[in-house]
């Protein structure tokens, strides 16, 4: 398993996340797309890079919604760092550290890596939504649900 660790961001460092963001840029993913955007993102949400050999490699947040279920709502890895396991290893350290909780997510239905992530580690599709993001791109919604 690869070493990886968290560290949380602070609104300050919206331009860093925004970098970081951009540099994963992908069709399949929705980005923020500007500083009130990125600031509103990371005062709402834990957002935290992803730490490999002391590099900043991606990015993975969540927010509290009002129900108590956790949403998922960012992970990234820079084109350079995928493929070796690093955002499942996230995924994987993220579950451990928030516990038994229920958690949500979207997902791209063409989205395969995220997907192969997620469903393996007990999610499950629960609706197909229609524009979620007011971009015209559907997205999948899966759910992790707590076994307490
Ligand atoms: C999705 C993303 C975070 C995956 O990062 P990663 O570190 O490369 O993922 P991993 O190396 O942990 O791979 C996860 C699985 O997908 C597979 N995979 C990785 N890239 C793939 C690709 N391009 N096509 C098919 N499968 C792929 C891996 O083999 C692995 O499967 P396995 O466990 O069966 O071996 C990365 O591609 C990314 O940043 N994409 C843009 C942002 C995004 O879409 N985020 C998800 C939002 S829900």
């Amino acid at each position: 398993m690869k070493e990886i660790s968290f560290k949380r961001v602070n609104v300050e460092d919206w331009r860093l996340i925004e970098k970081m963001e951009k540099g994963a840029a992908s069709p399949l993913f929705q980005e923020c797309v500007d500083e009130a955007q990125y600031k509103k993102y990371i005062t709402e949400s834990k957002v935290f890079l992803i730490m490999f050999d002391g590099q900043a490699v991606g990015t993975i947040s969540y927010k509290k919604m009002e129900d108590g279920t956790i949403l998922m709502n960012g992970l990234t890895v820079l084109p350079d760092y995928r493929e070796q396991g690093i955002a499942k290893t996230a995924m994987k350290k993220l579950l451990v550290d928030l516990g038994d909780k229920n958690i949500a997510l979207y997902v791209h239905p063409e989205n395969t890596p995220a997907l192969l992530i997620y469903l393996r580690l007990g999610f499950v599709i629960t609706a197909w939504k229609d524009n979620v993001f007011g971009n015209g791109q559907p997205r999948l919604f899966l759910k992790r649900t707590s076994n307490l």
